[in-house]
C-alpha cells in the first residue's frame, strides 16, 4: 500500500467510523453542479411544457401488501401523463416519498423510483420538498407487542452502513436525499441552495431560453422549500429575502415572468378558495376539503404580490383540491394529487404548465391517467 493508500486507508476508516457515529445522516461533502440553470425549448417557437408530479408517497405503507402497489400505480400515472403530454420538463412537487413510513435506513431507494419513469424517457426534471419526504419513521401502532416493546422489522437488504443502526430508522434528510438525485442523475436540474438558508434546502431559480436568442430568458421558475418534516411548515424571511435579492439581480426591472413552484399553500390561498363548488373567476374540478396552509406568512406573499413579473404559484399538498384561483394579479394553482399514496381517492392525474415564447403566455390543464383532460384555464397575460 502505498502512502498516499494508506492515508486514503486510514481517512475512508475515520470517515466510515465518524459517519457510523452519526449514524449515517449527516452529508459531508456535496457534489457542485455546473451554474448552467439553463432550460431549453425544443424548436423555434415551440411551447416550453412542464408536468407537476404532486404528493406521489413513494414508500407509503411499505410493510403492507397494498403499499408498494400504489407505488406500482404512481409509476402508472406518471408514464400515462409522460406519453400523453411529451414534457419538455418535469416538477416533483414535494413529497416525492413518505418518509414517516419508510423503515430502511435510505429513502433515496423510494426516491429513485418516483423519478425513474421521467428519467427512462430523457426528460429533465427538478423537485421541491414537501412536509412527508424527510418525516422521522412513525411506528406502526401495530408493531407493539403486548408488554408494549415494539417487535424489530428490518426486512429490507442492508444498507452500506452495516450494523445494528440499521434498525434504528433515522430517515434520510433533505440534504441527502438532494445529494443522491444530483450526483446520479445527469437530467436533474435541482439545486442544495443557498447554505444560509439550511435545513430549508430546495430554493433556486432556473431560466427557460428563447430558442431565437439562447441570451435572453423567457421565463424564470422560482422554487422554495416549504418547509415541513425536520422543520417547520414555513417560508421563513430568509428565504423570501433570498428570492428578493435574487429577483433584484437577475430580473431588475420585473421584463421577465416568473412561475414559483413550492408545496405548502400560503395562507392566502384560504382566501381566494371557491366556498362551494368551483366557480368563476376559479378554474377546477376538485373543491372536496380546506386548504391546509403553512404554519405562517412571513413576507415571501407581500413580494410576489407586488412583483408585475410574478405570474402564478403552483402547490401541492391538498389532494383534494385541482383549482386556480387568482389573487391580484396573481394566479394561486393547485397542482392535481399524482400518486396512489397519500389520503383521498379521487382520480390521479397531473398539472400541466405550458409557457410559449412569443406571444409570451403561461397556459395549464389537468391531464387525468385515463388521457382526459380538463381546466384548462390561461394565467398569463
Ligand atoms: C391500483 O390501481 C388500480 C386501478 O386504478 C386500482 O383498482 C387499485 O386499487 C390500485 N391499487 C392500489 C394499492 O392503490
Ligand atoms: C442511497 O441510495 C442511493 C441510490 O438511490 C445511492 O446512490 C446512495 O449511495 C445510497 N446511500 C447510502 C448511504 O447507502
Ligand atoms: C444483511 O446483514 C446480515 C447480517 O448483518 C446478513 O446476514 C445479510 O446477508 C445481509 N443482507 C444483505 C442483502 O446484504
Amino acid at each position: 500500500m502505498t502512502e498516499t493508500g494508506q492515508f486514503l486507508f486510514f481517512t475512508s476508516c475515520l470517515y466510515i467510523i465518524i459517519y457510523s457515529l452519526i449514524i449515517c445522516t449527516v452529508v459531508v461533502a456535496l457534489p457542485t453542479k455546473p451554474e448552467g440553470y439553463d432550460l431549453r425549448p425544443g424548436a423555434a417557437d415551440a411551447p416550453f411544457k412542464i408536468a407537476l408530479f404532486a404528493d406521489l408517497h413513494f414508500g407509503e405503507a411499505e410493510s403492507t401488501e397494498w403499499g408498494p402497489l400504489q407505488d406500482v400505480n404512481s409509476t402508472r400515472v406518471m408514464s400515462s401523463v409522460l406519453d400523453h403530454e411529451t414534457p419538455e420538463f418535469v416538477i416533483y412537487l414535494g413529497d416525492v416519498i413518505t418518509a414517516n413510513n419508510i423503515l430502511i435506513r435510505n429513502a433515496s431507494l423510494y426516491w429513485d423510483q418516483a423519478i425513474s419513469p421521467t428519467r427512462a424517457r430523457g426528460i429533465p426534471w427538478a423537485s421541491v420538498f414537501g412536509n412527508h419526504d424527510d418525516a422521522a419513521f412513525e411506528w406502526p401502532i401495530e408493531w407493539f407487542s403486548a408488554p408494549g416493546i415494539p417487535k424489530i422489522h428490518c426486512p429490507v437488504a442492508n444498507s452500506s452502513c452495516s450494523g445494528k443502526e440499521d434498525c434504528s430508522f433515522q430517515g434520510t434528510q433533505r440534504l441527502e436525499l438532494m445529494k443522491n438525485e444530483i450526483e446520479l442523475n445527469t437530467l436533474s436540474h435541482s439545486r442544495y441552495g443557498p447554505k444560509g438558508l439550511w435545513p430549508s434546502v430546495s430554493n433556486y431559480v432556473l431560466q427557460v431560453l428563447s430558442s431565437e436568442d439562447p441570451k435572453s430568458a423567457v421565463a424564470f421558475l422560482y422554487f422554495l422549500d416549504s418547509g415541513g418534516g425536520s422543520y417547520p411548515e414555513v417560508i421563513s424571511g430568509a428565504q423570501a429575502e433570498w428570492f428578493r435579492q435574487k429577483a433584484l439581480e437577475i430580473n431588475p426591472d420585473s421584463s421577465v415572468p416568473e412561475i414559483i413552484f413550492w408545496h405548502i399553500p400560503s395562507r392566502v390561498y384560504e382566501k381566494v378558495a371557491p366556498k362551494f363548488g368551483i366557480h368563476k373567476p376559479c378554474v377546477g374540478s376538485l373543491n372536496e376539503e380546506q386548504v391546509a396552509p403553512q404554519e405562517a406568512e412571513m413576507g415571501m406573499m407581500k413580494l410576489l404580490v407586488e412583483r408585475k413579473s410574478a405570474k402564478a404559484i403552483f402547490v401541492g399538498h391538498n389532494h383534494g383540491l385541482d383549482w386556480c384561483c387568482p389573487h391580484k394579479e396573481l394566479w394561486l394553482c393547485f397542482a392535481r394529487h399524482t400518486g396512489y399514496g397519500g389520503y383521498g381517492n379521487w382520480d390521479r392525474g397531473a398539472r400541466i404548465v405550458e409557457i410559449t415564447q412569443k406571444p409570451f403566455s403561461v397556459k395549464s390543464w389537468i391531464r387525468m391517467e385515463d388521457g382526459n383532460v380538463h381546466s384548462e384555464v390561461v394565467l398569463s397575460p
